[in-house]
């Protein structure tokens, strides 16, 4: 791994293990599902559609109690308890937050899916797994985060089993995106850009995946962080109680970043499926 690489890979971790993270998702974002969500109304509370972006994913693939799912960069789980309860699946969540991941075992025990949930400290960069060994690889979110994108789905493609589904979301800019506009999106998560669909149809092809489907669903992008934003400054007295005050300033002008850039058409945001080569 670059040294830069490593760099963003410690800014991931310090930030999702950090108490004032874990206190912001957990009381603003409902601390399951960490996710922009698909909104059926304005007003639809965060966590509701938020879940609704899962129960969608799910749709779109064919699982059963035989299948095991790879969940990279899995959050506090929520997705996996979903995918093991509705279809009795196999789910390993690799996740560089320890705190999340305490958090995720303790809810999987609490649910009863201990025994079909495994968590596993690690590096999307760097799996920690054995090749082909996935009937389905699910991300959320998170796939920004990397430094090395490339690298992800070289390590995708790797545990994918032949014929196996790569299936996830990832906060993109939007494929005519003009130069340098970025900046204060791009501050918020310390990087220097972003994928786009583009990208990951170029880099997902030339490893001999094939599309299944592509949705864009940009517009819940900026509903989402409004609504997140919302939500923030209307608890904002409450939420500065149990996270420093610095962070949730510097959250809520994030976000206005985000809503901006997404209005201006500089961002993308959907549900991308592919198929591993058989
Ligand atoms: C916005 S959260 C999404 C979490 C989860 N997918 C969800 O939808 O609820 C981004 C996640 O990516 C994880 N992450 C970031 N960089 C990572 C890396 N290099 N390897 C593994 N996980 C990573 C973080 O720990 C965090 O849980």
């Amino acid at each position: 791994m670059s040294a830069a690489s490593a760099s963003v890979v410690d800014i991931a971790e310090k930030y999702y293990d950090s108490s004032d993270a874990d206190e912001f998702y957990r009381r603003i974002w409902g601390g399951e599902d960490i996710h922009i969500g698909l909104y059926e109304a304005e007003q639809q509370p965060v966590r509701d559609a938020s879940r609704r972006t899962v129960q969608t994913m799910a749709e779109h693939l064919a699982l059963s109690p035989d299948s095991h799912v790879l969940d990279i960069g899995a959050g506090y789980g929520g997705a996996a308890r979903y995918l093991a309860a509705r279809f009795g699946c196999q789910v390993t969540c690799v996740n560089l937050s320890e705190t999340q991941n305490e958090r995720n075992r303790q809810l999987c025990a609490a649910a009863d899916l201990d025994d079909r949930v495994a968590v596993v400290h690690g590096n999307f960069e760097a799996l920690p797994l054995h090749d082909k060994s996935f009937d389905a690889v699910w991300s959320q979110d998170a796939i920004l985060h990397s430094g090395d994108r490339p690298r992800v789905l070289d390590e995708v493609n790797r545990v994918l089993k032949p014929g196996g589904e790569f299936i996830f979301t990832d906060p993109m800019q939007a494929d005519d995106c003009p130069d340098g506009v970025l900046g204060p999106v791009l501050d918020r998560i310390h990087l220097d850009s972003l994928g786009s669909i583009a990208f990951y149809r170029d880099q997902l092809t030339r490893r001999g995946m094939t599309e299944i489907e592509v949705l864009d669903l940009t517009e819940h992008l900026g509903r989402h962080y409004s609504r997140v934003r919302e939500e923030l400054s209307a608890h904002y007295d409450d939420v500065v109680n149990h996270v420093s005050k610095a962070y949730v300033d510097r959250m809520l002008a994030g976000l206005e970043h985000w809503v901006t850039a997404q209005r201006n058409g500089y961002l993308a945001w959907g549900i991308l499926h592919f198929r591993a080569h058989s």
